[in-house]
């Protein structure tokens, strides 16, 4: 599929990247994008060959936000009736493998957002995260007051959220929105060395984890620790758990077959 405002490829044959590519807007995004960053998503989750995905922006911007040239001419009705944001925003959210987001440079309000709707995050030391909206009349609104405090906690989340001030990629590392800086030419060697690592473990067991992490932030802890103890014992009737420990009882480097 052509797309025009996202760039993909394949690396090594199991990770899919996305780029953003809107450099003269610093990546802002608009529903072209939203739904071309949604389509190559879905298409690198039905593929076999792929084990994680990236998305990724430029060195200068991962994405500056949601796209103001379009919010400006929108009203209550036109962003109620048409459900802006939900329409086309969370199809990261529906991708089971892993997703990683490769931060540079500024990831501000729907850009802070959209990282935060991926994986995990690595930034480069020139990343810069924050939720802007309010210096527009409004507020974060794809998931950064949620999303935010349970990354951050409460006191950073409402100082950013109220203030408006951007943090930067050490800040971010040691309140734990992200879970490595990295220089920035290092940045996509470092995320695909990842990426790589995830895509090589057993397929079906890298899914259940995602799942099971992601539903602690749903679920009451007694919950979760439910879910996550069904679908450890459920990995019991998969080929890759006998492969893994036997090759390990073996001594031998274990090959799965994601089944
Ligand atoms: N939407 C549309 N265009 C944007 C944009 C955005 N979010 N962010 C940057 N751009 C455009 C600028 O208008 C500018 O275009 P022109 O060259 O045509 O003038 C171009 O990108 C380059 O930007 P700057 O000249 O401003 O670059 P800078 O280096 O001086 O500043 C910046 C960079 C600090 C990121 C600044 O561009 C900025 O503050 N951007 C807006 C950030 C923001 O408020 N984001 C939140 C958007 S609201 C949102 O996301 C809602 C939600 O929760 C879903």
């Amino acid at each position: 599929m052509a797309y025009e405002t996202i760039e993909t490829r394949i690396e090594a044959g199991k990770v899919g990247i996305v780029a953003l590519n809107r450099p003269k807007q610093l990546n802002a995004l608009n529903d072209q994008l939203m739904d071309e960053l949604g389509a190559a998503l879905k298409a690198f989750d039905a593929d076999d060959a792929i084990g994680c995905i990236v998305v990724t922006g430029s060195q200068k911007a991962f994405a500056a936000g949601a796209d103001i040239s379009v919010m400006t001419k929108y009203s209550f009705a036109d962003v109620y009736k048409s459900e802006y944001i939900s329409r086309n925003w969370e199809h990261v959210r529906s991708i089971r493998k892993p997703v990683i987001a490769a931060v540079a440079g500024f990831a501000l309000g729907g850009g802070c957002e959209l990282a935060m709707m991926c994986d995990f995050i690595i930034a480069a030391d020139n990343a810069r995260f924050g939720q802007p909206e309010i210096k527009l009349g409004i507020i974060p609104g794809a998931g950064g007051t949620q999303r935010l405090p349970r990354s951050v906690g409460k006191s950073k989340a409402m100082d950013m959220i109220l203030t408006s001030r951007m943090m930067d990629a050490q800040e971010a590392e040691r309140a734990g929105l992200v879970s490595r800086v990295v220089p920035l030419d290092k940045l996509m060697d470092e995320v695909l060395a990842a990426a790589i690592v995830i895509a090589d473990m057993p397929r079906l067991a890298a899914m259940a984890a995602k799942e099971s992490v992601n539903r602690a932030f749903e679920s009451p802890l007694s919950d979760g620790v439910m879910f996550e103890r069904r679908l450890f014992h459920a990995l019991f009737s998969t080929a890759d758990q006998e492969e893994g420990m036997e090759a390990f009882l073996a001594k031998r480097a274990p090959s799965f077959s994601h089944r």
